[in-house]
């Protein structure tokens, strides 16, 4: 079975299997219990005790109560922990939930100032913007870290490569300057085939299990990986608030994991050819994509970054009219949210996944981003083509963008 000399690919495969053969399956059974037989009153209490406190199930204990622990959403966790090499991890109901509860379990000992590097996701933005949760942010970029970090700072964050603009963050100088602040990196867009942030001295590693992770776009899900503290600090907010995954969503995630690197190194392919021939057409300002030449001005790709995946973010020379018309021009790739699926989708990122982000730190409203899946890439290349063809006929006027509202985030 698995063990921690085995290959990525070994470990992607049958991680979080343990015990399976032996029980005479050759996949995990999906348990939809939400509550558990208890073997007395003295035991039930003090597993209630151990696992409302954040701490894993112990031998001779009950797993009491869905929202507690659930034996295949702890099978998911410990998979995408050894990939991610932390000692344990916690999966949620969404990568937001997963976000909110760090937030909470990091500001829970007074420190409830985090400083962030934008760009992020927009949901993250807004989530940290609004203070909804009672944090309060300071924005800088990857060299002002270490300035920004105030005596109640409980929290850096950075995401890497960024959505949507790529940009990519040197992990280990930013490890450095957060000095004993935790340091939590989104790698929903590396995944752990391309990038381990705990290499590099991350404490925490959050993913939008949503995208790669599950790979098909028919499950949500979130999870943090870290140390045990934190694993259990964060479990136990989980426990509390109660934003766990559900066994259905753990089951197809854990699934997901297991072709994971052969989907990423694949799309990646197809997005590497891709982000190539479409610089060339007249209606691109400016492929970003981490592979391309002068991308990667601090050389972290083969450092910290195996790849550049599977997101090209175009600027379109023709501005937002031209970025609505490609979008609404492409056929075979869906106009839709999210990213990291099977099948390619595309976005216009201002309107839509960063809408809510300040005016000023927005995405440029030419920007459109397209999550590169498995399809042919001749079949792909066609079909962003024409949909260029279309855009460069749209006549727009560069930066004649309209304002975009600040409202709550779209997923993706
Ligand atoms: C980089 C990144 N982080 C976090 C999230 C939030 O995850 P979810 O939509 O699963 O709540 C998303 C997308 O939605 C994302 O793209």
């Amino acid at each position: 079975m698995q063990t921690s000399t085995s290959h990525f690919d070994t470990r992607a495969v049958h991680g979080g299997m343990d015990g399976v053969r032996a029980s005479g399956s050759h996949v995990p059974v999906i348990d939809l219990s939400t509550t558990n037989p208890l073997p007395s009153v003295e035991l039930g209490g003090l597993s209630y005790e151990e696992l409302a406190t954040g701490h894993d199930l112990g031998a001779g204990r009950s797993a009491v109560y869905q929202r507690l622990w659930q034996p295949g959403v702890a099978r998911f966790e410990d998979a995408l922990a050894g990939l991610e090499g932390t000692e344990g991890a916690v999966g949620f109901a969404s990568g937001m939930a997963a976000l909110a509860a760090t937030l909470i379990a990091a500001a829970s000992d007074g420190r409830p100032h985090v400083v962030a590097v934008r760009p992020l996701y927009g949901g993250s933005d807004h989530v940290l913007e609004s203070g909804l949760l009672g944090t309060r942010v300071t924005w800088t970029d990857a060299d002002g870290i270490a300035s920004a970090i105030e005596p109640d700072t409980g929290l850096v964050i950075v995401e890497t490569p960024a959505n949507p603009t790529l940009e990519l963050v040197d992990l280990r100088r930013v490890a450095h300057a957060a000095g004993d602040v935790p340091l939590l990196v989104d790698n929903t867009f590396a995944t752990p085939v391309l990038q381990r942030p705990a290499e590099h001295g991350a404490t925490l590693v959050l993913h939008s299990a949503t995208k790669y992770l599950g790979g098909h776009g028919d499950v949500m899900g979130g999870v943090v990986a870290g140390d045990t503290s934190w694993v259990e600090r964060i479990r136990r907010i989980r426990a509390l608030t109660g934003g766990l995954l559900h066994p259905m969503a753990a089951y197809l995630l854990h699934r997901g994991l297991r072709t994971l690197p052969v989907r990423v190194r694949a799309q990646q392919a197809t997005a590497s050819a891709l982000a190539e021939r479409l610089g060339a057409h007249p209606a691109v300002g400016r492929v970003r994509y981490p592979g391309l030449a002068g991308q990667d001005p601090k050389g972290l790709l083969g450092r910290q970054l195996d790849g550049p995946g599977s997101i090209i973010a175009l600027e379109l020379a023709g501005g937002f009219p031209a970025a609505a018309r490609f979008t609404e021009a492409c056929e075979l790739i869906t106009h839709a949210v999210s990213l990291g699926g099977v099948d390619s989708l595309v976005q216009h990122p201002a309107s839509l996944t960063h809408r809510p982000v300040a005016d000023g730190a927005k995405p440029d409203a030419g920007v459109v981003r397209i999550s590169i899946g498995l399809e042919h890439v001749d079949d792909l290349s066609n079909d962003l083509m024409a949909a260029l063809d279309a855009a460069a006929g749209a006549g727009g006027i560069a930066g004649a963008a309209p304002r975009f509202a600040r409202a709550g985030a779209a997923s993706g």
